[in-house]
């Protein structure tokens, strides 16, 4: 295993075996972070007994969820959880996040504020100090398909940047979300900091769903570093 996903691992069962208690209900994010703290949740059910209720955030929770025989919950039944863990793609200095790298911000924006606790698990080159530091890839902005390219030029001319549709790997067309909808990646420029503001007016143009800006919803931040130890914020 590399240096990173090393780091993966080791935020994943940090976070595990700190916030998730015997008698829970356990949101699972989804990425590639996630798929270790399950290894590590999938361990303590069985050495510990544990009764715990995983809510999925995503298609791929569901499946870890399920294929690795853990006990799969959802939000009608639990419409509250004691904790939520999830991936990052960034976090700044302030416990502002950037998610939806995997297309998941949806479910897993709903399933965070659902949760008494939202504990992100990242390997060292998610910490940031200030958003767009460190992540390449834009802010995803989910949307309805029809209003794409008006949501596209709206926030370009509102607040400049580079906005491109997430284009699918596997076929000719766009990526479609779990909820049938499009992503929209946006490169904002350099200079914006008041992310709260920015969030809450993007969130209010019509067609878009939700956006993958987590304004200090997490509580604890777990970085797993090279040196093997594990940078905790909060
Ligand atoms: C995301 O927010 O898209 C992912 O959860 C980040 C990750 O891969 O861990």
């Amino acid at each position: 295993m590399g240096p990173l996903e090393i780091a993966k691992q080791i935020a994943a069962y940090k976070a595990v075996d700190e916030y998730v208690k015997d008698n829970s209900v356990i949101g699972v994010g989804s990425g590639s972070t996630i798929i270790y703290a399950v290894h590590r949740l999938v361990e303590r059910v069985k050495e510990e007994n544990l009764n715990i209720v995983c809510v999925p955030t995503s298609f791929q929770a569901r499946q870890l969820i399920l294929n690795n025989h853990l006990t799969l919950g959802d939000l009608e039944t639990y419409p509250k959880l004691d904790c939520a863990i999830d991936g990052a793609d960034e976090v700044d200095s302030e416990m502002n996040l950037i998610k939806g790298g995997g297309g998941c911000l949806l479910q897993e924006k709903i399933v965070a504020s659902c949760a008494d606790e939202l504990v992100i698990i990242a390997d060292y080159t998610k910490n940031s100090q200030q958003l767009g530091e460190q992540y390449k890839k834009g802010i995803p902005i989910e949307v309805i398909p029809m209003a794409y390219k008006a949501i596209q030029k709206r926030i370009k001319d509102n607040y400049g940047g580079n906005i491109q549709l997430r284009m699918a790997l596997a076929k000719a067309g766009p990526v479609v979300t779990d909820n049938g909808n499009f992503i929209l990646d946006w490169h904002f420029p350099q200079g914006l900091t008041n992310w709260n503001k920015i969030n809450i007016e993007i969130s209010m143009i019509p067609g878009v769903v939700e956006t993958g800006l987590f304004i200090k919803m997490a509580k604890k931040v777990f970085f797993g570093m090279p040196d093997g130890s594990v940078k905790e914020q909060s």
